[in-house]
């Protein structure tokens, strides 16, 4: 099985545990490589999970953030994932680690990727630890079902580490990590609250399926995808 399940029944639980799991991470990545990275995702889920890892005694100073996906909207924009992370993670402690984000001044996302691609290149890969959400239609980071673009980011063949997305639905044009820069990773965390995402979570554990692009980190993630589960509304 290429998940681990940990439920809890309150946020602070949960914030608490993910956020300790996350600290000793990237402590034994200081301590061994002298240096530590760190991809995370936006949305409203992690606020929460951010604003305690500020808290968090760290050498800081040490750590890459990067995101696993960023909306196509300039930093003071309310929906941008960079903003959010500069507001609620680089802050208190925290403040001193560097933030490379995935946004250009490119009009269009797909005209950034080489420029993001650099940027990217110039972090220590694998990355040390990667937060990832998840949408009720079964996406994580910007792999959205049903996207054009999806079965290039899905394809481990492929060595980039981004690519462009246009959601059907969702709002904003998006970079997102690719899988295979997902998968990549020295260990992945995947941080979902309530009962609907559950019900999304268990159709993507039941079998890797395209539609729930999700699916394909829940059965592909080695070493295990540690899901933090939080019940209820
Ligand atoms: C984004 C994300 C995305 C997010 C999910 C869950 O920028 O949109 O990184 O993958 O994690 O959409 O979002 P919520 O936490 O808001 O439900």
């Amino acid at each position: 099985m290429a998940w681990e399940i940990h439920g809890f029944g309150s946020d602070e639980l949960l914030v608490r545990t993910l956020a300790a799991a996350v600290i000793a991470r990237l402590t034994a990545a200081i301590e061994t490589r002298g240096r530590a990275s760190l991809a995370v995702s936006g949305g409203s889920t992690p606020v929460k999970l951010f604003q305690h890892l500020a808290r968090q005694s760290l050498a800081w100073d040490k750590v890459s953030v990067t995101l696993v996906d960023e909306r196509w909207v300039p930093e003071d924009d309310g929906d941008s994932n960079a903003g959010l992370v500069r507001k609620h993670l680089l802050q208190h402690e925290a403040r001193r680690a560097r933030l490379v984000g995935l946004k250009t001044d490119a009009v269009d996302a797909a005209l950034a990727i080489d420029q993001v691609e650099q940027r990217l290149a110039k972090l220590d890969w694998p990355l040390d630890v990667i937060i990832l959400g998840m949408g009720e239609d079964g996406h994580t980071a910007s792999l959205f079902p049903g996207a054009a673009s999806l079965a290039q980011a899905l394809d481990t063949s492929n060595p980039a580490r981004v690519c462009a997305v246009t959601p059907p639905v969702a709002a904003h044009q998006r970079m997102t990590l690719t899988l295979a820069a997902i998968l990549s990773a020295r260990q992945s965390y995947l941080h979902v609250t309530g009962n609907n995402k559950w019900q999304v979570l268990q159709s993507a554990m039941a079998a890797e399926q395209v539609r729930l692009p999700v699916s394909c980190v829940l059965h592909r993630a080695d070493p295990p995808l540690g899901i933090y589960y939080r019940n209820g509304m």
